[in-house]
């Protein structure tokens, strides 16, 4: 059986608002690091306020090591959280900051300092008990709440974006030792966050919020390369994929998605799954690295259209390659030894029959 359960989970701020939590259905076994990823308002938030306590659920039930929780107080309840202002005292050393939950629990002083230092040890901060908060740069502030928050050897550790307030390079070297100290404490953990670099990080599985309702769950290349709808495809991978709206029709050579730019033959592996579409809209999706430039105009296999590029971006190990197709902005992902620069025409094609195909109306993945 799962760890934590969420069942029919809803939420409603008011008796007859919108339901900002929508019946989510999710299972997490114990020691997952899960991600909650999802657009600015999408519930994320208000999801774990009601695993911790801090918020009633209008309907649905929450388990816990096959319990029901929400009977229990916030404290009660084995759950530690992390803020995205990371709440410490201000007039409290590093270490007291440290101890005060344990202090809350009525623990003897020497085991208390016993935990305080092995917390400190695993945040990296065993230098820093003495100081105020006042004394340390944001980083260092960071790590006192999650020593703090991983002091009380909670069942779930929650963290609703909690890097939000570093800046860049910080980011990416706490987002590393988060990783790290999740592999030594095991702790089964929720961590919130709308950035797609992040979530692909540090997932074992990413849970895509849109609107108050999951849109997948999945392992972070899973999600990438088999995204079950046009949100999840367009809010995973940087640059995001590409869009297009087309049309499905039926040719003497098989099936082509067309519009007013791109005649793209379909493959004959997604022939059965697009036959139902036949003289209806579908939006086609290739991701950045799945197309194709040639400088010759190429009637091969996955051709999709001409174009001409309007800007080469290299970024190192790759270049990234801005073009329009008819009003639409796309990115291709080229070789970092690519000679295509702008203002060239080049022929463009979907690479490996990378195509991704939606449902316009429901966004559902059709193929
Ligand atoms: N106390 C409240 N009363 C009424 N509505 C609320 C309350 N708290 C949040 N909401 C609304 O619920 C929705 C979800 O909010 P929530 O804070 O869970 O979003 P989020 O996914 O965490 O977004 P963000 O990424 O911006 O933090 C939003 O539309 C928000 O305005
Ligand atoms: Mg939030």
């Amino acid at each position: 059986m799962s760890y934590l359960e969420l069942r029919n989970l809803q939420k409603r701020y008011t008796k007859d608002g919108p339901l900002i939590v929508d019946n989510m259905n999710l299972s997490i076994e114990k020691g997952e690091f899960i991600v909650f990823l999802g657009p600015s308002g999408c519930g994320k938030t208000t999801t774990i306020r009601m695993i911790s306590g801090l918020e009633d659920v209008s309907g649905g039930d929450i388990i816990v090591d096959g319990e029901s929780i929400l009977r229990k107080k916030p404290r009660d309840r084995g759950v530690s959280m992390i803020f995205q202002s990371y709440a410490i005292w201000p007039h409290m050393t590093a270490f007291d900051n440290i101890a005060y939950p344990l202090k809350l629990q009525k623990i003897g002083k020497d085991e208390i300092k016993k935990r305080v230092e092995s917390a400190a040890v695993a945040a990296g901060i065993e230098m820093l008990l003495k100081r105020y908060p006042s004394q340390m740069s944001g980083g260092q502030r960071q790590r006192v709440a999650v020593a703090r928050a991983i002091v009380v050897k909670p069942k779930i550790f929650l963290m609703d974006e909690p890097l939000s307030n570093l800046d860049a390079k910080l980011r990416v070297s706490m987002r590393s030792e988060l990783k790290r100290i999740h592999l030594m404490e095991n702790s089964t953990t929720i961590f919130v966050t709308h950035d797609q670099a992040e979530a692909m990080s540090l997932a074992d599985r990413i849970v895509i919020m849109y609107r108050g309702k999951i849109e997948q769950i999945g392992a972070p290349m899973e999600i990438y390369r088999d995204s079950a709808t046009h949100f999840a495809a367009s809010f995973i991978g940087t640059p995001p994929a590409n869009f297009f709206e087309t049309r499905i029709e039926k040719t003497g050579e098989g099936y082509r998605a067309v519009n007013e730019h791109i005649r793209y033959r379909i493959p004959a592996s997604m022939n059965a799954a697009l036959a139902p579409r036949e003289g209806k809209k579908a939006i086609l999706g290739i991701r950045p690295e799945f197309i194709d430039l040639s400088p010759r105009r190429e009637s091969g296999p996955g051709r999709l259209c001409d174009a001409v590029i309007d800007l080469v971006e290299p970024q190192g190990s790759h270049s990234i390659l801005i073009a329009h197709i008819g009003g639409t902005e796309i990115k291709i992902s080229a070789p970092y030894s690519t000679d295509v620069t702008a203002y060239t025409q080049v022929s463009l094609a979907v690479k490996d029959e990378q195509a991704m195909f939606f449902d316009p109306d429901t966004g559902v993945r059709i193929r």
